[in-house]
């Protein structure tokens, strides 16, 4: 059965999964419809600006307090310790997160990459999984960070509060602080990324000279309809605070919310419908014309997290290098590969791989790509076609984790990819 969805980004939704479920005029009668607890999730400040104040009201059949008491659980990949030393600033790259051998579940795959600040700083969390078992009576929320995930091989189906959510590579799922979730893989096993977001919530980027349309267009996000389980059993709530993952042993299952109304909720989004816009005349934008979502700092224009695609599209641009040129930039950019190839990398660079280039840390196509870009025929068009690759971009660095410096994974020789750039300078030839 196909799943429903409620469209727009940050809408104030509301929706029932039994008819009348949601009290009609106020949020908290004296007694809920059906025998309901009422309860609040507030994901930003109660007195925040209306324009980004985030809350939801829930009608459950139990309060979220209903747990036993929380004892700390030992993750071995999966953690919010980006390390305090110094920080190479070498270009770094990786091959996929290889499979696990014994029955793994989502939570369980979490691989943790890299990252910057923490829950009371701002900053991110850089996380890969690698999943080939479902979360079997085992609920999770993070209470650090939002969740962007973005799977790359494999479906997802999440379970939440809200209702299910259904994404595939190519879709992103956004799982905002707090809210409970269980994930199974409806096709056995399951790749992909996490961006965790310990600062502002993602929003979608101003749009400015380019009107009031284009990019990542509000109505594609798609936020779930209320879905409950009433289930009784000996299970487990997880949950990520302070870095640290604890448990605690629930004889429900959480996800028990009839209706809900409000704006804080999960929510889904395909990168295929992302409206590319770049050049059609010279030279090639900065990245930030591929912006998707992005969590804002306190300094304007300035983010805490910018997501950034590199979707298929045209080159038409004349007399120009058309991929991305050589660069250093003040931000630090992890790279992943959902699908295809990356229009900047000839090869090494595969999907489900991973790079990093820290803040002023040189890079840019490499020797391959340069030559055909140099010597291509400009009076055709390029198409890029079956491509999906990101960013997660941070104005601070983005660290990474001492398992990823060390993995099995890593790419040792990824630098070589710029030595065959050939000296081409000759001061006796100006054309
Ligand atoms: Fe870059």
């Amino acid at each position: 059965m196909s799943l429903k969805y409620l469209s727009g980004f940050g809408n104030e939704f509301a929706t029932e999964a039994l008819p009348g479920a949601l009290p009609e005029g106020r949020n908290s009668p004296q007694r809920c419809p059906y025998g309901l607890y009422n309860e609040q999730i507030s994901g930003t400040a109660f007195t925040a600006p209306r324009h980004s104040n985030r809350r939801t009201w829930m009608y459950r059949i139990r309060p979220a307090a209903m747990h036993g008491p929380f004892e700390p659980l030992a993750h071995a990949t999966f953690h919010g310790d980006f390390g305090h030393g110094p920080v190479t600033p070498d270009q770094l790259r990786w091959n996929p997160l290889p499979m696990p051998q014994a029955p793994t579940d989502w939570l369980d795959g979490l691989y943790t990459m890299a990252g910057n600040g923490g829950p009371s700083a701002g900053g991110l969390g850089v996380h890969l999984y690698a999943a080939n078992a479902d979360m079997d009576g085992r609920f999770f929320y993070d209470a650090d960070g939002e969740l962007l995930i973005v799977p790359q091989q494999g479906r997802l189906r999440i379970a939440t509060e809200m209702g299910v959510l259904e994404v595939e590579p190519q879709e992103i799922a956004l799982i905002p602080r707090g809210i409970r979730f269980s994930i199974s893989l409806p096709d056995g096993q399951a790749r992909g990324y996490v961006c965790e977001n310990f600062g502002a919530m993602f929003k979608l980027p101003d749009l400015g000279p380019i009107g009031s349309n284009g990019l990542a267009n509000p109505r594609d996000f798609l936020a779930p309809v209320a879905a409950y389980e009433d289930r009784e059993g000996s299970f487990e709530l997880v949950a990520k605070f302070q870095g640290g993952l604890w448990r605690a042993a629930i004889g429900h299952s959480p996800l028990d919310v009839v209706a809900w109304h409000g704006n804080y909720a999960p929510s889904k989004y395909d990168l295929r419908r992302f409206n590319t816009i770049g050049s059609i005349s010279y030279d090639h934008p900065d990245p930030s014309i591929f912006l998707v979502l992005h969590s804002p700092s306190d300094s304007e224009g300035v983010s805490n997290i910018d997501f950034v695609i590199f979707p298929p599209r045209w080159l038409v641009a004349q007399d120009t290098f058309r991929p991305p040129w050589f660069h250093r930039n003040i931000a630090s950019e992890f790279m992943g590969l959902v699908h295809g190839a990356y229009d900047a990398k000839a090869e090494g660079f595969v999907p489900g791989g991973s790079s990093l280039h820290n803040s002023m840390t040189g890079h840019g196509p490499d020797a391959a790509t340069f030559d055909k870009a140099t010597t291509a025929d400009l009076a055709k068009p390029d198409v890029i076609t079956d491509t999906m690759a990101f960013m997660f971009e941070s104005r601070h660095v983005i660290r990474p984790t001492a398992q990823a410096l060390a993995a099995g994974h890593r790419q040792a020789t990824y630098q070589q990819c710029w030595q065959g750039l050939a000296r081409n300078f000759d001061p006796s030839r100006r054309g």
